[in-house]
């Protein structure tokens, strides 16, 4: 059965920890509630979000709408393609680190590089979650979800999603329309491993072979060093994309800053490193009221206690402002601002 909340609280369900508040929040337990949502006179109520578990969103506002939150559950092992694959189902509402952790524990590869990123399986596709040289869209075999304009079932084979760096179809025309309840990913029992990373591979050295489990080790061990962990400071991960500009463009910097760090792209474009950019620009470090860019790590912006989310906005906006002003790159968020 559906839970409904009248004018429920959303702190527990943001990492960056604000304090808004939702019309309604409707928690979908199994698979059936869907349709018990839709038949409700909540399904035509706007505006409409979807939330995962809050990771990548910030709340500037208390939400005037239905939230609808699939906390569904359950891991579902498909076929054993050949000896070397392995097709493994999972449901929206299962938490993507421990989903990671449930395939390393099996030997099946893929998604170690991915360990220890917050939030569901049901948001991992939606902005082809990425880290340590590996993106999911390099494991996802299909997305299924519910239109909740019509009703009906839609199979998105992982060619239909038309992924791209921190980007997909979910993030567009299917932007709470399509509610994903299960991705189901292609792992390998014969590894092929990414460690071209270079901090990975230097961590890798402490260990005496390369598996899913010492990459997921490893990566852990990183994160853990990198980045605030959301239950002491609030935050979202990176809060801006890393831009591509052109060849041009990156030669042009690279005349004034010889050591700027920038990564190949695709078409002969170039990565850059939005991180530089901010800490180039005098962010690293600041605060801003309660709002503030993180001491190791000036792309994440984090909420020092009690920041609304106009605030850490504001302070995005200001540091926007400062990268375009000296470098004339536009800074695009990664983060959904509601
Ligand atoms: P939410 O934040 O709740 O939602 C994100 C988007 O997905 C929203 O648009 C929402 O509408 C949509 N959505 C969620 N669930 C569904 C669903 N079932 N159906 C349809 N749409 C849905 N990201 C990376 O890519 N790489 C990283 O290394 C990384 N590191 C992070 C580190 C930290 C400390 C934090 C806090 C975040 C990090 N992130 C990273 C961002 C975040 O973990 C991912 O974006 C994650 O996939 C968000 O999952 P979520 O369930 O919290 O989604
Ligand atoms: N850097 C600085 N100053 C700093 C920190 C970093 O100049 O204080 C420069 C360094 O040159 C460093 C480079 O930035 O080499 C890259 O830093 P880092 O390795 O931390 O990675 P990132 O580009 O900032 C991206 C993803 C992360 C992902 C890591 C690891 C984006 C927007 N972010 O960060 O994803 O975990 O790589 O692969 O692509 C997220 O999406 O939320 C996220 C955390």
């Amino acid at each position: 059965m559906i839970s409904v909340t009248e004018h429920a609280s959303l702190i527990g369900l943001n990492t960056f920890g604000i304090k808004a508040g939702a019309r309604y929040l409707v928690q979908l337990d199994e698979e059936k509630d869907v349709q018990e949502f839709l038949s409700s006179p909540l399904a035509r109520h706007q505006p409409l979000l979807i939330l995962g578990s809050g990771s990548n969103i910030l709340f500037i506002n208390d939400f005037n709408g239905v939230i609808v939150h699939p906390r569904i559950r359950g891991i579902e092992v498909e076929s054993s393609v050949s000896g070397h694959e392995v097709i493994i189902k999972a449901a929206a509402g299962e938490p993507w680190d421990d989903f990671v952790g449930y395939c390393v524990k099996r030997d099946f590869g893929g998604l170690e590089n991915l360990s220890l990123i917050p939030g569901s399986v049901g948001a991992c596709p939606v902005q082809n979650i990425g880290a340590y040289g590996v993106e999911v869209s390099g494991a996802i075999e299909k997305v299924e979800g519910v239109d909740l304009q019509t009703g009906r079932k839609q199979i998105f084979s992982s060619k239909k999603c038309m992924f791209g760096y921190r980007d997909s179809v979910f993030k567009h025309e299917w932007k709470d329309r399509l509610l994903i309840m299960s991705v189901t990913f292609r792992l390998t029992r014969n590894h092929v491993f990414s460690t071209r990373y270079a901090e990975l591979e230097r961590e890798l050295d402490n260990f005496a072979e390369t598996s899913p489990d010492t990459i997921r080790q490893a990566v852990i061990a990183i994160r853990r060093r990198k980045l605030p962990d959301p239950s002491d400071l609030g935050n979202a991960g990176s809060f801006f994309k890393n831009p591509i500009v052109s060849k041009d463009k990156a030669a042009s910097l690279l005349r004034t800053f010889p050591t700027m760090p920038r990564f190949d792209a695709a078409d002969g474009q170039v990565k850059l490193s939005a991180a530089w950019l901010i800490e180039k620009s005098g962010w690293k470090a600041r605060k801003l009221g309660n709002a503030g860019t993180y001491k190791k790590q000036p792309l994440i912006l984090v909420n020092h206690g009690n920041a609304s989310g106009a605030e850490i906005l504001e302070l995005a906006k200001q540091i926007s402002r400062t990268v375009m002003n000296r470098f004339a790159i536009p800074l695009e968020t990664e983060v959904r601002i509601v």
